[in-house]
């Protein structure tokens, strides 16, 4: 792959990416950007220590600008399970550089991924939902439980529209599993809006958005859709939808 390829946000093709910015479409976005900065404030006033968790993924570009741009007191970290793809490496770097800043990332514990490879074999999640479930709990929610340690709450990217497990997602909840309020700032919104916030104010996002993975997770649990499938049909493909969380959201909330 040549690097110029790997330069997030310069490809073309997925026409989801480039929405028409039609003048109901940027208003839509500018009021309801307006209640996300409000509800930002108030988690982090109210809720002190909060933290972001950033996939990077799309929406997680929108609230990843919005923290930054407004100097809010929230933490942002990401998760780096060892097999994210290149593209999400790339659109990390490129964060940093656009913001100029230096994000936080956890890892897995090592003891932990060499147990489970030497175990069960290096790409063991295609055998079954107990070892992809297992797996991710090593990779995923391991580090999430350190990075969430002391918190008061912690903010997704999740939207409701995403897939058949998430209809119900709530703006705010408790989470019971992590002891802590969690918010989805961006629950009511649309595919179509997450796009037009990113064409509008210009923002890095990632290359793989343009060719199909409209939700992108590790490399070899992620693959692209055709038009009209679900959003996160490309994710654990070979699974059915019903199972497919990876354990960070165990309450639907
Ligand atoms: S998930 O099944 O992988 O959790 P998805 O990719 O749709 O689903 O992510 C939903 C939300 O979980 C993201 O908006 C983000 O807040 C959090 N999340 C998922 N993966 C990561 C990661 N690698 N690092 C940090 N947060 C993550
Ligand atoms: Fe492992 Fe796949 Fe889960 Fe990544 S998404 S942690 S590779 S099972």
């Amino acid at each position: 792959m040549s690097t110029s390829s790997r330069i997030p946000g310069t490809g073309q093709g997925n026409p989801a990416t480039r929405p028409d910015l039609t003048p109901e479409l940027l208003q839509s976005v500018a009021l309801k950007t307006r209640d996300v900065i409000t509800l930002l404030e108030e988690i982090a006033g109210n809720f002190s220590p909060a933290a972001f968790a950033n996939s990077l993924g799309a929406e997680d570009m929108v609230l990843t600008d919005l923290i930054l741009k407004h100097k809010l007191p929230i933490e942002i970290f990401s998760l780096d399970t060892g097999r994210l793809p290149p593209e999400t490496y790339d659109l990390l770097a490129a964060t940093e550089k656009h913001y100029d800043c230096r994000l936080k990332v956890y890892y897995p514990r090592h003891e932990q991924v060499e147990n489970y490879v030497r175990t069960h074999g290096i790409n063991a999640f295609y055998a079954s939902v107990e070892l992809r479930k297992a797996c991710c709990h090593v990779r995923k929610v391991e580090p999430l439980q350190r990075a969430l340690a002391g918190k008061k709450a912690w903010i997704t990217g999740m939207r409701a529209q995403q897939s058949a497990t998430r209809t119900a997602l709530p703006i705010r909840s408790f989470d019971a599993a992590n002891g802590l309020e969690k918010f989805n700032p961006l629950a009511d919104w649309s595919e179509k809006e997450v796009w037009a916030y990113i064409r509008s104010q210009n923002i890095p996002y990632n290359a793989l958005h343009d060719q199909f993975y409209p939700s992108i997770g590790c490399a070899p649990c992620t693959r692209p859709i055709s038009l009209g499938e679900d959003i996160r049909a490309g994710r654990w493909w070979w699974e059915d939808p019903a199972s497919k969380e990876c354990g960070l959201h165990v309450n639907k909330g």
